[in-house]
């Protein structure tokens, strides 16, 4: 079972992307969990694009979705809500309409905010836009509040209960994901 790691942030340093290289390490046997990283090079979603050639990073990005049995996303808050980067590359891999690289792909969403409340406006936000756009969003959110303390200065994490709480949201995503080649009959 091949599982993408997507950060809704493109920052270095990162607690979002921290919080996906613990669940890597986390990762439950027969799960190989890989980042993935180009959120940042993708251009404003633009319909005209569709028909007068898609950049090479638009393409990049439905190939490799599609090409993953499953999605884990990890999301920051911004303003209330998702970044939005993220939701520009989930509009992107939303389309063509019926083919699209998200149409019945199982994904999963966590999240991390350095404030009280674990970005969970922006989990539930990203469950909601991952839905309508024809994913199959699984388990609950994981909020990871003032996210400043939960990792060691070289960004090991440094909570094992949320070491465990990881590797299950991953048991969970696993068991429910189609594995890639029965997607198309889902
Ligand atoms: C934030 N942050 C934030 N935090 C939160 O809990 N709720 C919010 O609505 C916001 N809004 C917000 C807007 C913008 C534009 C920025 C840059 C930041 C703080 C945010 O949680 C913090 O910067 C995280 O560290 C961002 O995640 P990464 O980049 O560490 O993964």
């Amino acid at each position: 079972m091949r599982i993408l790691a997507v950060s809704g942030s493109v920052r270095a340093d990162s607690y979002n992307t921290l919080l996906l290289r613990a669940a890597l390490e986390a990762a439950p046997e027969g799960v190989e969990l890989e980042l993935w990283e180009g959120l940042g090079e993708l251009p404003m979603y633009d319909q005209d694009l569709e028909d007068g050639g898609l950049p090479v990073s638009v393409r990049r990005l439905r190939e490799d979705w599609e090409a993953a049995d499953a999605i884990l996303f990890s999301t920051p808050e911004y303003n209330g809500s998702i970044p939005g980067g993220l939701k520009n590359a989930i509009d992107w891999a939303s389309r063509p309409k019926l083919e699209a690289a998200l149409t019945n792909l199982t994904v999963a969403v966590v999240g991390a905010s350095t404030g009280q409340f674990g970005a969970l406006w922006a989990q539930t936000d990203l469950k909601k836009v991952l839905g309508v756009a024809g994913a199959r969003v699984v388990g609950t959110e994981i909020p990871v509040a003032r996210a400043q303390e939960r990792f060691a200065p070289d960004g090991t994490l440094l909570d094992d209960e949320l070491r465990a709480q990881l590797r299950l949201h991953l048991e969970t995503l696993a068991a429910a994901a189609a594995p890639v080649e029965t997607r198309a009959a889902a």
